[in-house]
């Protein structure tokens, strides 16, 4: 089993398939991209593989994709296949801003895909356009109604709340849950990609933050119930309006309630192991895993290398990473 030195079990590995994506919200990266990785740099899918074996046959049950946007990378089919049939995986997932999705969510579900989690921050195609600096919210739309028609469930919407941008469509997109079975989940806004302005018409970046008690203030009409049951082991504390077929989720990746249950590792795309979203450390495994070691030891000291919280409330760093570079 791999277990942090705070006593958490790791579980979920989160891996991020390829640092490029074909939208460029402003919230992520800088409006003229980042520095790729090379082709050579970046983990083969056999390799992705054997780490997702090791962490297998040590407890790890869960997996999603990320990226930049995995369904950008060719052939990510065969991956999600591979790791479907890993023994001990028994929750494959994958997190997409959609664009690819009305093409590959039918052989998504039958390579073994399980559901889905779905970026959208407005139901406005043209603020839509802005954000993602040109994406077409339409596209998405199909992508949605493809991955439910592939049977990939359940679905989750993530929205990210930002002050000024898309606090007035918050409420609106609650109401998403009371006609589909979809999981919405309001996500704070992490101060990543805020020393860039976002462009015209945005406020500054630093100003957009808004706080879940804000956006509970927002969504008060709607009556939130909380929901008791326990679904997964995720981040996000769930309510439902009365009567709807989905729910509401509140996602605070700075409060600090998050780390005490969290069972996360991750891996980049170009192949080191992370054991925090907010904290710099990293395990390179590239270079070991093509001289072929073994890579036990390597999930085992990124595991103990796990820090038992982040300090980013109190003290705001930029990171060596943009959110595009890790997966969220
Ligand atoms: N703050 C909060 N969420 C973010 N995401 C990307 N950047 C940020 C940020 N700065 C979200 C995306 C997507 C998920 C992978 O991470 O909207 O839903
Ligand atoms: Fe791409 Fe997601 Fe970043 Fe938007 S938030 S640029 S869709 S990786």
């Amino acid at each position: 089993m791999l277990t942090d030195s705070f006593g958490r079990q790791i579980t979920y590995l989160r891996v991020s398939v390829t640092d490029r994506c074909n939208m460029r919200c402003v919230y992520c990266m800088p409006p003229e991209g980042i520095h790729l990785h090379t082709h050579d740099e970046t983990l083969r899918y056999e390799e992705i593989l054997k780490i997702v074996q090791a962490a297998a046959q040590h407890g790890v049950t869960e997996v999603r994709l990320t990226g930049g946007e995995p369904l950008a990378r060719a052939g990510i089919t065969s991956l999600v296949r591979m790791i479907a049939e890993t023994s001990g995986i028994t929750d494959l997932s994958l997190t997409t801003n959609g664009l690819l999705l009305e093409k590959y969510a039918s052989e998504l579900a039958k390579a073994g895909l399980k559901r889905v989690n779905i970026s959208i921050d407005t139901l406005n195609p043209e603020k839509f356009a802005r954000i993602t600096r040109g994406a077409s919210l339409e596209r998405v739309w199909g992508g949605l109604n493809a991955a439910e028609a592939a049977g990939l469930s359940p679905i989750k919407l993530n929205t990210v709340a930002m002050k000024g941008v898309n606090d007035d469509e918050l409420f609106n997109i609650a109401c998403l849950s009371q006609v589909h079975p979809w999981r919405v989940r309001f996500i704070e806004l992490m101060p990543v990609n805020n020393q860039v302005p976002w462009g015209e018409g945005f406020p500054n970046p630093q100003s957009a933050y808004l706080p879940i008690s804000k956006i509970r203030k927002i969504l008060a009409p709607l009556d939130l119930q909380p929901v008791e049951e326990k679904s997964g082991s995720g981040p996000a504390r769930e309510y439902r309006i009365p009567g709807a077929p989905g729910t509401i989720g509140f996602i605070s990746p700075l409060g600090e309630h998050f780390c005490e249950s969290c069972n996360r590792l991750r891996l980049t795309a170009d192949g080191a192991l992370r054991p925090c979203l907010l904290s710099d450390i990293e395990i390179p495994i590239l270079k070991a895993l093509r001289a072929g070691e073994d890579i036990y030891p390597y999930l085992q000291k990124a595991v103990s290398m796990k820090p038992e919280g982040h300090d980013w409330v109190k003290n705001h760093r930029p990171m060596t990473r943009c959110m595009i570079q890790i997966g969220g």
